[in-house]
């Protein structure tokens, strides 16, 4: 999709498939583009404003054909809601933005049209880079849909172009479109690969994909380690985790310079566990097939780098993913199993379903050789996270609080937000074995806290953040992939790259 801004100054000989209007709820007096079309196409909007048929409330839209010689195949009214006041302006006038160009996309792709032009004066937020930057990002993400394994291919997306009416042209609008735009292109490939089915997005798919995006992007490197080479450097941890299957883990390791050559990167480490039974503590078989998801976390690293390459973003990353398939066999770890981590640390395996943590605490370890400025990992790491949180913000932990407050704020500014939980000294004890330096399991209570405990005995050396995506990643019906958080990470890394 190519985004452009444009400024019309005569409606009336515009040529386009769409013209998208936002309407403010219950909106007496026509303002700026708005009273500019209803002039232009003989007081139509007005008419179907007194009607009462659409008052510019939230989710509501109408479609109005204009008569000849109109060149403007349609008229597409998308309402706003109430314009905001008060507490919380920015996040719920934010969030208002959001949904209204993800209903506008969703239209566009229902009627077909090819090109759109969009009028941005009519919508709220104030910073018109920032309004340009989500509107690419979600109209572009709105036209996402899955297809690899159906034989019937539903319809390819037709919107290609998309012009934005009612901005200024300059430079900062244009460089926030085009990153809009390519973090629309992570989610997308995060997506994608979330929706895969485990038996074709195995750990030796996603070494693939990342070699794929090397090669795209002369600015990534890509080298991944083999089981032969993890067991080298002493990640029994890790190689437990992949010891009952058939398919072998690979350790992906990305590496992004587009900062100056002596910065230190940002790292970002994925849990991609492609599929999770459980192992041998095999988890029940209702819904079981979701565990497909539990790569979510590789995949949005991989989104992100993706991103982050096609902006040019002046930062170095390195992205980390631990991939593995988690299985019972006859080999597979056992509850009761005792494992050394590359740190040196050992570990009682009680549970083998809490298998996350375990190939996290190596490629955590293995992560200090880059010398990161900060470690931000991600991963579906608890079935607590949902409880607590939902669906609607990821969980996050962290052993510094200015990095917790930047994640926080870039949760915020992307609409892909994450809420703090406390990480406090408190609740490490759940973790004590009598065997083992910790067990990988803290009891009933406070399970996705216990599991960030658990990882923050990897990562005293660093400043270190974690996203728990359980409940973001993707959803359950119609199951499908969000992308999230790319949206977050990519925000993050903008606002490192401008500061
Ligand atoms: N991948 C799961 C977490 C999960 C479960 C994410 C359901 C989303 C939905 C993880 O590997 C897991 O199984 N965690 C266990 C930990 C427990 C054994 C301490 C869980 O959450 O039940
Ligand atoms: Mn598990
Ligand atoms: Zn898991």
């Amino acid at each position: 999709m190519q985004f452009s801004i444009r400024q019309i100054s005569n409606f009336n000989t515009l040529d386009t498939d769409c013209l998208v209007v936002p309407v403010p709820e219950n909106n007496k007096r026509l303002q700026g583009s708005l009273a500019a079309i209803d002039k232009a196409c003989g007081k139509m909007i007005r008419q179907v404003l007194d009607s009462g048929d659409f008052s510019g409330k939230r989710g509501q839209h109408i479609t109005l054909h204009l008569p000849k010689p109109s060149k403007v195949a349609r008229l597409l009214l998308v309402g706003c809601g109430k314009p905001v006041t008060g507490k919380h302006k920015a996040g719920k006038e934010q969030q208002q933005l959001q949904h209204w160009a993800h209903q506008a996309g969703q239209h566009l792709q229902r009627l077909k049209a090819r090109d759109a032009v969009i009028c941005v004066d009519g919508l709220p937020i104030d910073d018109p880079a920032s309004v340009c930057q989500l509107l690419a990002h979600e109209l572009a993400a709105s036209q996402y849909h899955y297809s690899e394994t159906l034989s019937h291919k539903p319809p390819r997306p037709t919107l290609k172009k998309v012009a934005l009416h009612g901005v200024g042209n300059n430079a900062a609008v244009r460089q926030a479109m085009q990153q809009g735009q390519a973090t629309a292109e992570g989610v997308h490939l995060a997506r994608e690969l979330g929706n895969l089915p485990g038996n074709i997005c195995t750990p030796s798919y996603l070494a693939s994909q990342a070699r794929q995006l090397a090669r795209q992007h002369k600015t990534l490197g890509c080298q991944v380690l083999s089981e032969a080479q993890m067991k080298k450097l002493g990640m029994g941890a890790l190689l437990s985790v992949s010891r009952g299957s058939d398919e072998p883990a690979q350790l992906i390791i990305l590496q992004y310079k587009g900062g100056k050559a002596g910065q230190k990167p940002v790292a970002l480490v994925g849990k991609g566990i492609t599929f999770d039974s459980g192992g041998i503590s095999l988890k029940p078989g209702a819904k079981m097939d979701e565990m497909k998801y539990d790569m979510c976390g590789a995949a949005s690293v991989l989104g992100t780098l993706h991103a982050i390459a096609s902006m040019k973003l002046p930062v170095n990353v390195v992205g980390i993913v631990a991939a593995s398939e988690n299985l019972p066999s006859g080999r597979a770890t056992k509850p009761g199993d005792i494992v050394k981590s590359m740190a040196g640390k050992t570990i009682e395996i009680l549970n083998t379903d809490a298998e996350g943590r375990l190939v996290l605490c190596d490629a955590l370890t293995y992560v200090g050789r880059y010398k990161p400025e900060v470690v931000i990992d991600i991963a579906t790491l608890t079935g607590a996270c949902v409880v607590a949180l939902g669906e609607h913000a990821s969980g996050l932990f962290s052993n510094d609080d200015s990095l917790a407050d930047d994640l926080l704020a870039a949760g915020q500014q992307s609409g892909d937000r994450a809420w703090r939980m406390p990480l406090w000294e408190d609740y490490q004890k759940q973790l004590k074995s009598p065997f083992a330096d910790m067990a990988n399991v803290g009891g009933p209570g406070a399970g996705s806290i216990t599991a960030a405990c658990f990882l923050a005995r990897f990562t005293e050396d660093y400043t270190w953040a974690h996203l728990d995506i359980a409940g973001t990643a993707w959803k359950s019906s119609p199951k499908n992939a969000t992308g999230r958080p790319v949206g977050l990470l990519c925000q993050y890394l903008i606002n490192r790259a401008g500061g």
